[in-house]
């Protein structure tokens, strides 16, 4: 894909400083949160040559279940092909090039283009071409239908998050997400991955918000804006209880807790992931993995929010809550404790809204620099930036 250069939008200079040293970098300029034009150019050097996640695996259960996503205008299929595995396609017609899925469907056996009915299998295969050859003649001498298949795209499911790589020049997805397994590693194990469950009822919630995406990773990476904006959870969870994530191939950065305690109703706790150890038993992680997609991990619970931008300053957030074990996620033993620990996350995410929002609207100032960066506090966020700045000018 070819968008325009990077210096008819923004002088690179400006992209070059957010790559120094923290104590003398400044943040990424004003255009890479409000110019409409950078906004392609994003896609093309930060979403598409990464892994993206673009939606859960637990949201389309059953064969033949099928969900579109636009990518930043880049229009995809999600679907659960017949050995029960996750594809992702282009949605677009080999034909005329009509977007063959506009919503949230089941389909039978075939994906069937609303235009003059081509249809696909669940693998993408051209198996049908009505009345190519003239009225009732639905084959035609010269046309070569596995030429005309879906494109597929490279994608992976990972603790249920469907990433995709949409131009297949990412390195390979287990490679990519190894720093991150090992860091984990220590409270949980591989094995431990295959018991998150999605929580049956109190198990998502969308939000529309004002900004543009990035606001949402470089807030998310930090604790400094704990006391002022998340009185009650500081309360708790102390700012001097946190510390940073940084990692070292700047593919995600954060905070960790040590003072995370368990949801309670009398003697009624979520179960725990085996492999957790004790004398981690309060340490829990907020991880921003770039591009888009932010995770919690705590001994009882594991969540993950994930962005769709819709436009320069409007994202949608995705939230997605597991549990360890089916009984917690799903029995209606757990329901009420499931209801609790999904509105205090909702209220910490809703109290994040207006520190985005806050930082979208202060990037119509003309003179502002992209700022400066605590050399101690500001880390993690400095770190999101230098990765962002990276990619735009590799
Ligand atoms: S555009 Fe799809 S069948 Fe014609
Ligand atoms: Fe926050």
């Amino acid at each position: 894909m070819k968008s325009k250069n990077l210096s008819d939008i923004i002088e690179v200079e400006k992209i070059e400083i957010v790559k120094k040293n923290i104590s003398e970098a400044h943040g990424l300029p004003n255009e890479c949160y409000t110019n409409d034009e950078y906004l392609e150019y994003e896609r093309d050097h930060v979403f598409i040559n990464n892994w993206t996640v673009i939606g859960t695996a637990s949201s389309v259960p059953v064969s033949g279940d099928t969900k579109p996503f636009d990518l930043i205008g880049i229009p995809l299929i999600i679907i659960r092909d017949k050995n029960q595995n996750i594809r992702v396609f282009h949605n677009v017609c080999s034909h005329r090039g009509h977007k063959l899925v506009d919503k949230q469907c089941k389909q039978k056996n075939l994906i069937v283009c609303p235009y003059h009915s081509w249809s696909y299998d669940f693998n993408g295969e051209l198996v049908r071409t009505p009345h190519i050859g003239g009225l009732n003649n639905h084959e035609v001498e010269g046309f070569d239908k596995s030429r005309s298949n879906l494109k597929e795209v490279r994608s992976k499911v990972w603790m249920d998050l469907v990433f995709v790589n949409v131009d297949s020049r990412a390195k390979d997805f287990d490679a990519s997400i190894k720093p991150l397994e090992d860091r984990w590693s220590k409270f949980i194990s591989k094995d431990d991955q295959k018991l998150i469950y999605h929580a049956k009822n109190f198990g998502n919630f969308e939000m529309s918000v004002n900004s543009n995406w990035k606001f949402a990773i470089e807030n998310y990476c930090e604790s400094y804006h704990l006391p002022s904006i998340h009185p009650e959870l500081n309360r708790v969870s102390n700012i001097e209880d946190h510390y940073h994530i940084e990692d070292e191939d700047k593919l995600f950065s954060g905070q960790g807790s040590k003072k995370y305690s368990q949801q309670f109703d009398g003697n009624k706790k979520f179960s725990t992931f085996p492999s957790w150890p004790n004398h981690l038993y309060e340490n829990s992680e907020y991880v921003s993995l770039f591009p888009n997609l932010m995770l919690g991990i705590h001994v009882d619970h594991f969540f993950a929010f994930w962005l769709e931008p819709l436009s320069m300053t409007q994202t949608k957030e995705h939230f997605e809550m597991y549990y360890v074990g089916e009984e917690s996620a799903c029995s209606n033993d757990y329901k009420e404790l499931r209801e609790k620990n999904f509105i205090f996350w909702q209220e910490v995410m809703n109290e994040d809204v207006s520190a985005i929002e806050g930082m979208q609207n202060g990037r119509k100032s003309p003179i502002y620099n992209g700022g400066n960066f605590s050399p101690i506090m500001d880390s993690p966020t400095h770190l999101f930036h230098k990765w962002v700045a990276e990619n735009l000018t590799a």
